[in-house]
């Protein structure tokens, strides 16, 4: 049978791929954005929402930028923490299941190892605070839910490390890269496809789940890694101590994500993210020899 799918955030980064991953399948797509839907205002989501009677809520949508979230706190617990609340408040009444999008930064990173789904969630920045507040407000509800926590990501069509880097490498002979912060960098189009996925062999198992591509990195091997797959050996990357670059917002030094529990419940696993960066370099159009 067709599933209607209310897809949140439809024009941003992840929101793009996963429209494009979910168009292949047997779904019925709505869209929503910013502009056609303000999440943080509860009577238009209900509206909105009950119109097109979904049976997933996939939210793409979210304040996301993290250093001006220290000054707009305000602003970003409103789309972070309040519009969840309102999506899982619509989600519940029309009886909708809620796929909600999250990020490591609700961890202070100072595990050491790969945080699992049970781990406390300390966030070091309003962003991750935000997003903490949003993801509490869901498991609250009792509503149908998964929380998917994913980091590091990059796509096509945002504002993200990859292209910052091969930015940089057009005009700079050396770039200097943080190499004491931990990850997996992550490719849009792998998260779409594992929604698709989890939608299609859903099992109803309510919670919180990690999902990024496989690996690890620190910014600088990642860095180092986009330079050697794009052929920019003009540019040399050094690795430097993130005291170097103080920002706005503090970061988690080490929040790797442990994604055995979807790879054990729903069979997702996704590829290793040097794969998956070959794949992003191919996808927008570098051929690699
Ligand atoms: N980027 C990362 O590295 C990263 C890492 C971990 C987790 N995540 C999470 O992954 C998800 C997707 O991130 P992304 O990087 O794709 O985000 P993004 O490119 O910044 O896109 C955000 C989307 O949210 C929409 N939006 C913002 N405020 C809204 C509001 N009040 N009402 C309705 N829509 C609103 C935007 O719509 P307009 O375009 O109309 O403004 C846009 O479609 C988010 O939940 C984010 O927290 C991201």
């Amino acid at each position: 049978m067709q599933k209607i799918i209310a897809v949140i955030g439809s024009t941003g980064m992840l929101g793009i791929d996963v429209n494009a991953a979910l168009r292949g399948s047997n779904v019925l797509i709505h869209n929503f954005n910013s502009v056609n839907l303000d999440i943080t205002e509860l009577n238009n989501v209900v509206d909105a929402l009950t119109r097109v009677k979904p049976d997933y809520i996939v939210n793409c949508a979210a304040y996301t930028n993290v250093d001006l979230a220290e000054i707009e706190k305000e602003k970003a617990d409103k789309v972070n923490h309040i519009g969840a609340l309102n999506l899982v408040i619509a989600s519940k009444e029309i009886n909708a299941r809620l796929i909600h999008m999250s990020t490591d930064y609700v961890f202070d990173g100072l595990k050491h190892e790969p945080y699992n789904e049970n781990d406390d969630a300390i966030p070091l920045n309003e962003y991750g605070l935000s997003k903490l507040k949003g993801e509490n407000a869901i498991k609250d509800s009792k509503a149908s839910y998964i929380i998917l926590r994913t980091q590091w990501l990059y796509g096509k069509n945002g504002k993200n490390f990859v292209n910052t880097i091969l930015k940089l490498t057009d005009t700079k002979k050396l770039i200097e890269v943080v190499d004491d912060q931990f990850g997996s960098p992550t490719y849009t189009k792998d998260v779409a496809f594992a929604i698709r996925d989890l939608i299609a062999n859903d099992k109803g198992n309510d919670g919180v789940y990690h999902l990024t591509d496989a690996g690890y990195a620190s910014w600088y091997e990642f860095a180092a890694e986009i330079i050697k797959v794009f052929k920019r050996t003009n540019c040399a990357v050094v690795p430097v101590s993130s005291d170097k670059f103080v920002r706005p917002a503090k970061r988690p030094a080490d929040s790797r994500l442990d994604c055995s529990k979807i790879k054990l419940d729903y069979k997702i696993e996704l590829r290793n993210w040097k794969d998956a960066l070959k794949k992003y370099c191919y996808d927008i159009g570098y051929f690699i020899i």
